[in-house]
């Protein structure tokens, strides 16, 4: 095939796969306890008795929700045992953060089948989401609930390719696993755009603000972030971590490259000095691995 040929082929992958993406244009109904959690949490009058009473009618939310307040990588002082108490130390604005993000992963969420196992997505979700903030907080980062809802969400477009385009999903897995191209190459080639360009496509329709959608895009390649290279390259280095530490790893991303040229945004200079910054979060990963063993 000659250049054009290449290019037209991609183009109309492209364009079919955003036709797909369009009909998914409303989220799918998110479950009653978030909506209702979100629609408390956006109201003036809201009173911490009302909210902890919505919450608690979903045993799911409220494990979900403690565990991520709880998170070693999250950083909070005192244990969360309770919705009360974890609306005190969360605050309403954190709190709507996390819902807000657990609402989306949990809309979006598929059933378990041998090609992705939801459960050890949603722990790569969580770790990454967990230490961005976490990266975010010790590498003075201004707005660590950002870095939260990006590196909690960077990895959305795959979850949609499974849910919404399945047989493109099983084809890309097989591309991979039968000719040895990675996942980038197999997305462009299956569906003319990759998972980073599912998710911003999504989240850029959805309204998310514009950093959000950026970091989506790039947390593969941070050069390529135009305004917001510290916080790409927070998220970039906690999905990397996943894969260094083998703690909350995705399969997905087993060929990412550390980009170390954009790490100097975070004052790391050379892949030495990335190897030891790493390994000085690993005992954080492990106990974080530990405090989410029981969830589902
Ligand atoms: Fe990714
Ligand atoms: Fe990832």
């Amino acid at each position: 095939m000659n250049m054009v040929t290449l290019a037209t082929t991609l183009q109309k992958k492209k364009e079919k796969t955003e036709l797909i993406l369009r009909n998914i244009f409303n989220l799918p109904p998110v479950p009653k306890a978030i909506k209702e959690a979100l629609d408390l949490l956006s109201s003036p009058k809201t009173n911490n008795f009302q909210l902890s009473h919505v919450i608690s009618t979903d045993q799911g939310l409220v494990t979900k929700i403690l565990t991520i307040a709880n998170s070693p990588l999250y950083g909070l002082q005192r244990k969360v045992t309770t919705i009360d108490f974890a609306i005190l130390v969360l605050g309403y604005h954190e709190l709507k953060n996390i819902i807000s993000v657990l609402s989306i992963v949990e809309s979006f969420k598929n059933k378990t089948d041998q090609y992705l196992d939801q459960k050890e997505f949603w722990l790569h979700s969580f770790i990454t989401g967990t230490a961005s903030r976490r990266l975010a907080e010790d590498l003075d980062f201004p707005n660590e609930g950002e870095a939260f809802i990006t590196g909690f969400l960077h990895d959305m477009g795959i979850s949609v390719i499974h849910r919404f385009m399945h047989s493109s999903f099983i084809e890309i897995h097989n591309l991979v696993n039968g000719s040895g191209i990675n996942y980038q190459e197999a997305e462009l080639e299956v569906l003319g755009m990759t998972h980073q360009q599912i998710g911003y496509y999504l989240f850029e329709k959805w309204n998310f603000p514009d950093q959000v959608c950026d970091v989506i895009l790039n947390h593969h390649n941070p050069e390529k972030s135009a305004n917001n290279k510290m916080l790409t390259s927070i998220i970039h280095l906690a999905d990397y971590m996943t894969q260094k530490l083998e703690k909350g790893k995705s399969y997905w991303d087993k060929d990412i490259q550390l980009n170390l040229t954009e790490l100097s945004n975070l004052r790391i200079r050379n892949q030495e000095e990335a190897d030891k910054f790493i390994i000085g979060y690993e005992e954080l990963f492990n106990n974080q691995v530990e405090a989410v063993r029981y969830l589902n």
